[in-house]
């Protein structure tokens, strides 16, 4: 025990006043008496303290003395600043990031939010107390279910927590969030807590329901350009072959019938009947080049046949012309596609012989067709160079791209491998229409 001259002396000066009036209304109403200060110490440091101060009363109750204690709080003090100078950084990473977090205690079912949970929530920090705070009052109705589903998968340990929902703010603004989640178990897997992220991403969803809606525009104009472009040709070939083809056939005809007239009526017309030969052979070439050039543009054969005559054919036409020996393994009959579909699939066919021609250097060429799963399968696989993986996803090979828009609009998809003999295999596959076709 020991009598202080000057109890303040080592008492911070800037604590002093604070200190000093807690000290003088303990004294006045004889309570005992706590405060945090900061101390000098004999070597003139500074640190913080706990005073603790009682008084001591006789059998009167009058007080006699005041003990006190102080006890050295320094290291508290300064992990106390640093746990607060961390959760501001926290706070502060959240708000940047627009990701809050959000846990919950499930042994007493509170759940507490972290700043940014508010701010993306539209309610104010003054509400973190009150009822208000569940998550499934705030949620969109129509994402309630699915969102009670995903907590009670995370809660039985079926899967993590990881759902994006829209929740309504009291304004009526709906905001699209992405929430991760985990369930935080004891030592003997009880669950203790559920403790997760919330992100609001809702510019994100915003922007890629632009780039989806345009795509989709973009995706509707090739569809109509491509089936206008399809119909244009139908017409033009139809054109040319029921007119020219027929015009010019009955003028062979005619030409025929002068050159037997004159050969019956017996002159000795050499010249005359040599000039005849060669317009008979023109017409007939004429004839030959527009059936060609009609059933480029609508291979009637398509519709005549179907689609595996068509392959079948187009393959011998493309071997005699390139010398690209074509084996065809095609033993269906029925394809089942519709018309639409099998026009597809042909210009595919097309496209990838086109493309053996002026790409692969190969020799040969597999074409296989077969029903699988209720779907058309055609593959086309090429002896060549084989397809590198920049010349797959070049945004500027429209041939390719071409060929997958086409699959796609006729709910098909094309697959480009690596052939067995190391050339190219391009494979389309389209889903057999349930009311048949050709
Ligand atoms: N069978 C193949 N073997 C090797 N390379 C191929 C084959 N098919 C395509 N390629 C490569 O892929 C690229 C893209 O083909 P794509 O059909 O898209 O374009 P293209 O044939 O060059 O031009 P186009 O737009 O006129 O069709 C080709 O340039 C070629 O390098
Ligand atoms: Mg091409």
């Amino acid at each position: 025990e020991q009598y202080i001259e000057n109890p303040t002396g080592p008492i911070h000066h800037e604590d002093i006043p604070r200190v000093m009036e807690k000290w003088r209304t303990s004294i006045s109403v004889g309570e005992p008496y706590e405060a945090e200060m900061r101390l000098r110490r004999a070597d003139g440091e500074y640190r913080w303290f706990m005073v603790r101060t009682e008084p001591l009363r006789d059998e009167q109750g009058n007080i006699v003395k005041w003990y006190g204690v102080s006890t050295d709080i320094e290291d508290l003090k300064r992990a106390e600043a640093a746990l607060k100078e961390s959760q501001r950084r926290l706070e502060e990473a959240q708000r940047i990031a627009h990701v809050g977090h959000w846990d919950r205690d499930l042994e007493t079912g509170r759940i507490t939010w972290s700043d940014e949970i508010y701010r993306i929530l539209g309610l104010s920090l003054q509400e973190r107390d009150s009822t208000r705070t569940e998550w499934l009052d705030i949620v969109h109705p129509e994402d309630r279910q699915r969102l009670s589903l995903a907590i009670e998968e995370m809660q039985r340990g079926i899967r993590r927590f990881d759902v994006e929902f829209r929740i309504v703010r009291p304004n009526g603004e709906v905001r699209f969030l992405h929430s991760l989640g985990d369930v935080i178990r004891d030592e003997r897997g009880r669950p203790l807590r559920r403790f997760g992220t919330a992100q609001d991403i809702t510019e994100r969803k915003q922007a890629e329901e632009k780039l989806r809606a345009t795509s989709e525009q973009l995706r509707s104009l090739s569809a109509s350009l491509q089936s206008a472009k399809e119909e244009e040709g139908a017409r033009i070939a139809r054109e040319i072959h029921d007119e020219l083809g027929s015009r010019l056939t009955s003028l062979k005809w005619d030409l025929e019938g002068i050159n037997k007239i004159l050969s019956d009526s017996g002159e000795q017309l050499p010249e005359l009947r040599k000039k005849l030969e060669t317009m008979i052979e023109l017409t007939d070439e004429t004839i030959d080049t527009i059936r060609r050039i009609s059933s480029e543009l609508r291979p009637s054969i398509l519709d005549d046949l179907g689609l595996v005559a068509a392959i079948e054919w187009q393959a011998k036409e493309f071997q005699t012309r390139t010398r690209i020996v074509c084996t065809c393994d095609c033993s269906m009959e029925n394809v089942g596609l519709n018309r639409k579909q099998s026009t597809a699939v042909f210009r595919i066919f097309q496209e990838a012989l086109t493309n053996v021609l002026r790409h692969a250097q190969a020799t040969k060429i597999d074409i296989r067709t077969k029903q699988e799963d209720g779907q058309f399968v055609l593959t086309v696989s090429d002896n060549g160079r084989g397809i590198t993986e920049a010349e797959k996803s070049d945004v500027l090979s429209l041939g390719l791209l071409g060929m997958k828009e086409r699959a796609r609009l006729v709910g098909g998809e094309i697959d480009i491998a690596r052939s067995e003999e190391g050339g190219t295999a391009i494979t389309v596959r389209v889903p057999v229409a349930r009311n048949g076709g050709c």
